[in-house]
């Protein structure tokens, strides 16, 4: 596992500071300290990489255009200023981001810690479901938290990623989510974001809890498999243009700290009355798939360990805690 970043992040962002002009191989190497031969290297590997920088003898150089992808030095820098990110872990590709929030846990990191990664090989889901991680479309961000609270409230913590996603998706592309039972962000019905939480804890109190998004951003339709569980969607399909994902981090992470101190300030109930809000299921006939089973009824209720309270046709009440939810 190689963590990515350096001299080439450094020249993109000269670029981005100059972003319509040309700057000279000599700025460039004067600015980050390189020989002007180190630096047509590193254009040149730019180039390889999909960046379109036109090159004129007596101007230097200008990017014309750039692919979409993650840049850790200005995602580092950017996250300097808050808690949520102060400690980044960034790949190009890993197993899966919250193995590494899980590892980095046990060794004893700080909370807020980061992991980013452009892809996945083994992406997890829900219920040890696969979760679809293809490179350098969609946002794949693991979150490393100690929250002070009991670990049967640990849901909550899912609750609040939830609603940081939903808000965060809705300031950068305007686009209304609803959130469907326990965890899944929703578009016209289709998912377009989903989030695993995994924690480490004792009976009384929680060690460390790792709050794992994902999001398809940037995903285009052919590009989904055609046997997923449910219709999925991606950002990008729903605005009809590419969405910048640089900005929709930032945003979310933001976000995501203001409703980490909202929860530790005023408390689980805070979070879980807005995530209740944001749930489009409630007062509906609704099917859950539980394992051998199949259940009917309407969903009354919401308790703040994360369990629905179910009518079933039968009349009978029963809370449960994990399944597919279909409304009917
Ligand atoms: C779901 O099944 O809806 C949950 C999907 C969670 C996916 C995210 S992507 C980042 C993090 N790393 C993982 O391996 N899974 C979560």
């Amino acid at each position: 596992m190689r963590q990515s970043g350096g001299i080439n992040d450094l020249i993109i962002e000269i670029f981005r500071k100059n972003a319509d002009g040309f700057v000279s191989g000599q700025v460039i190497s004067n600015k980050i300290k390189v020989s002007r031969t180190a630096v047509w290297k590193h254009i040149e590997g730019l180039r390889k990489r999909g960046y379109l920088i036109e090159s004129i003898p007596s101007k230097g150089y200008r990017l014309v255009e750039i692919p979409d992808r993650l840049s850790p030095d200005e995602i580092r820098k950017t996250l300097q200023a808050g808690f949520i990110g102060k400690e980044l872990l960034f790949f190009d590709e890993v197993d899966s981001t919250n193995d590494v929030a899980m590892q980095s846990g046990a060794k004893g990191l700080a909370e807020g810690l980061v992991v980013l990664s452009e892809g996945q090989y083994h992406g997890k889901g829900r219920m040890g479901r696969t979760w679809v991680s293809p490179k350098n479309v969609n946002l794949y961000i693991s979150i490393l938290l100690r929250p002070d609270i009991s670990p049967q409230y640990a849901p909550v913590m899912t609750m609040m990623s939830a609603i940081s996603t939903a808000r965060a998706i809705k300031e950068v592309t305007g686009l209304e989510t609803t959130i469907k039972w326990p965890n899944d962000i929703l578009i016209d019905r289709k998912k377009v974001s989903g989030i695993l939480t995994e924690m480490n804890a004792e009976q009384e109190r929680i060690n460390y809890i790792v709050a794992g998004i994902g999001i398809n951003v940037n995903m285009k339709k052919q590009d989904f498999p055609e046997d997923l569980r449910m219709p999925a969607t991606s950002l990008s399909e729903c605005l009809g243009k590419r969405v910048d994902r640089m900005n929709l981090l930032f945003t979310l992470i933001k976000i995501l700290e203001q409703d980490y101190e909202e929860l530790k300030k005023d408390g689980i109930m805070s979070i879980f009355r807005k995530w209740r809000k944001g749930c489009d299921i409630l007062n509906r006939r609704i099917k859950v798939s539980l394992p051998g089973e199949e259940i009917t009824g309407v969903a009354e209720d919401f308790t703040p360990e994360g369990g629905l309270v179910m009518r079933l046709d039968g009349r009978e009440k029963r809370i449960i805690y994990a399944g597919d939810v279909l409304i009917i």
